[in-house]
């Protein structure tokens, strides 16, 4: 995961000015690649391409014809099971020692002793690629936004970074210990979620707010307007990662306040790969790097298939002037 980011900073720090958006998304889609099905996504650009069309087409009408978004979305649905029936093949016959999903997925076994099918596991790698990069694309497009929004949180996680002074590479103990950080992205999700919320079935009618729900409704849990509830959070709008620090601890006041990875037993599957990469994206970008937003852009929200600013978030990208050395004399 860290060569994989490390690779794309430096690449952005040539390029200098660039449209952050699609750039995240093919950062996010080479880590869940490798990370998830063991694939180099970058040597294989027309998986890439065909995964961008799909996702186009996920939440569109639903008018199967060859030209329309829907339609180019399913033909390209097709070609990635193809795509990806050829990599579970081939994983099938030639056992590999890799710790991705895909093993996991491979070695798994019901009580019975049966394996997955394979029609069975070309749907769970063609969702985890879908969950494991369009969500977390989202999020750090809206961590780059508001960092470069408010400069006072930016400075204070980078003084968080100096002042502990890791060297790289950086290890799950570093990354424990950068707690204003760990509070901003905290912030990020409450502030901009990337899921908007998930239906459940009613399995027993109950009472809510005095009104009866019968069994057999479908239930919409709405992940912004919890994160937005002025008697669980003062002043929601503010972006104040001040909130989370333990002795205000706002969201621990009533269950299911911060919800953005969902919650019971559906919550997501990836919350601590998706923290995982958040935070140390989050940590090597701010260690070395400074970015402003290109003025005339339009940073409206466009809100599917995920939040993400309506011109792609075109920024100015560079090294910083003071790059602080990590070595361990600062530990
Ligand atoms: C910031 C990033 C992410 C956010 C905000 C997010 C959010 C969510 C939400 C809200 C749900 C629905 C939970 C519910 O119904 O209660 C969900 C489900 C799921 N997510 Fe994520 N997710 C993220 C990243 C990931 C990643 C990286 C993966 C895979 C590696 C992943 C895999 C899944 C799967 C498989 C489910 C379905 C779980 C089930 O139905 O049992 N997600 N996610």
């Amino acid at each position: 995961m860290a060569d994989i980011t490390r690779s794309y900073l430096h690449k952005w720090e040539r390029l200098e000015t660039l449209k952050w958006y699609p750039e995240l998304r093919k950062y996010t889609f080479d880590v869940a690649c490798k990370l998830l099905v063991g694939t180099d996504a970058a040597a294989d650009s027309h998986f890439a391409e065909l995964f961008e069309e799909w996702c186009e087409g996920l939440f569109t009408i639903p008018v199967p014809l060859p030209w329309t978004k829907f339609g180019r979305a399913l033909r390209c649905r097709q070609q990635l099971l193809k795509r990806i029936e050829e990599i579970v093949l081939k994983r099938q016959q030639q056992p590999s020692s890799s710790q991705d999903a895909l093993e996991l997925l491979l070695q798994a076994r019901d009580e019975d002793g049966n394996s997955l099918s394979v029609q069975e596991l070309k749907d769970q790698v063609l969702l985890l690629l879908f969950a494991g990069h369009e969500t977390l694309t989202s999020a750090l497009a809206s961590l780059c936004l508001l960092l470069a929004q408010h400069p006072e949180v930016l400075a204070n996680a980078r003084a968080e970074q100096q002042q502990l002074g890791f060297e790289e590479p950086l290890t799950l103990e570093h990354l424990k210990q950068m707690t204003y950080l760990e509070q901003v992205l905290k912030e990020v999700l409450r502030v901009i979620p990337p899921v908007g919320g998930g239906f459940r079935e009613v399995l027993k009618p109950c009472e809510f707010n005095g009104y009866l729900i019968p069994q057999g409704w479908s239930a919409l849990y709405q992940v912004g307007r919890t994160h937005k509830d002025s008697s669980v959070y003062t002043q929601p709008e503010r972006f104040d990662p001040q909130r989370f620090i333990p002795e205000r601890s706002e969201d621990k006041a009533k269950p299911f306040s911060h919800i953005p990875f969902g919650g019971g037993v559906r919550e997501c599957l990836g919350k601590e790969f998706a923290k995982l990469e958040m935070k140390l994206f989050a940590a090597l970008l701010i260690r070395q790097y400074e970015w402003e937003l290109l003025p005339e852009q339009n940073l409206d929200m466009i809100m599917i298939p995920t939040p993400h600013p309506r011109d792609g978030l075109q920024v100015k990208f560079r090294r910083t002037a003071a790059t602080t050395v990590y070595t361990n004399s600062q530990k």
